[in-house]
């Protein structure tokens, strides 16, 4: 299974069986998974990227077609049916074919990853406003503990819907938000280098970037 309609299908599915982990009934539009790449951009220098929750791997798509000839690309995926898709894009797919001895797919939560090498670019796909906040918390710690000095990390959230869910809660759910807001805010207050607005999306997101070190 490798065409679009057949990736929508795995990806509505997974929705509903793994909606905490999988987080939105469709994967990314064209214009978000475009800004979500923004900083894989090559300087000459073999980079090292990481990409967090590429699901069915629109935005892999767009960070293949931006891979210099010596950088090499990481993939952390939890969600087996996703892994089983994505391996077979690599074997199948020639523009994935093409980079597949610099590619590397790791079967597990992104919290479990360690890596020797630091990464230059870290692309997120995760659906973070699904997540206790401690886990956030957790997962950006992980992330900054994975990036170089200078690194970029890239993440989206949808246009809104944390604070308006916010709104109409109470209690835990209220305090797992607020606790989000607060993780989301404090990194981007720290590292924060821009973000976009993508209205072309469904629903429209927001793309932070963020800039680790000095
Ligand atoms: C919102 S989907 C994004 C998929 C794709 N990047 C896109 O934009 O369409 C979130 C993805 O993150 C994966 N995921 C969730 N939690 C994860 C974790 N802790 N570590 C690695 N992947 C995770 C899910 O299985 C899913 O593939």
């Amino acid at each position: 299974m490798s065409g679009r309609l057949d990736q929508y299908r795995l990806f509505w599915r997974e929705f509903r069986q793994t909606f905490e982990t999988t987080g939105a009934v469709a994967p990314s539009g064209r214009a978000l998974c475009r800004e979500l790449a923004r900083h894989v951009t090559g300087n000459g220098q073999p980079r090292r990227v990481l990409e967090v929750g590429p699901g069915t791997g629109v935005v892999t798509d767009q960070i293949i077609a931006r891979l210099g000839p010596e950088d090499t690309l990481d993939l952390v995926e939890l969600n087996d049916r996703f892994v089983e898709l994505l391996r077979q894009r690599l074997a199948e797919e020639p523009s994935w074919q093409a980079v597949a001895e610099r590619v590397q797919i790791h079967h597990k939560p992104v919290q479990d990853l360690s890596a020797e090498t630091p990464y230059d670019a870290i692309v997120s796909g995760l659906p973070l406003n699904n997540f206790p906040a401690d886990l956030v918390a957790e997962i950006l710690a992980k992330l900054h503990e994975l990036a170089a000095d200078g690194a970029t990390l890239s993440f989206f959230e949808y246009v809104a819907v944390r604070k308006a869910k916010a709104l109409v809660s109470r209690g835990d759910q209220r305090r797992r938000l607020l606790g989000i807001e607060t993780h989301i805010s404090n990194a981007r207050k720290q590292w924060g280098c821009g973000r976009r607005c993508i209205l072309a999306n469904l629903p429209p997101a927001w793309v932070h970037h963020l800039r680790f070190g000095g």
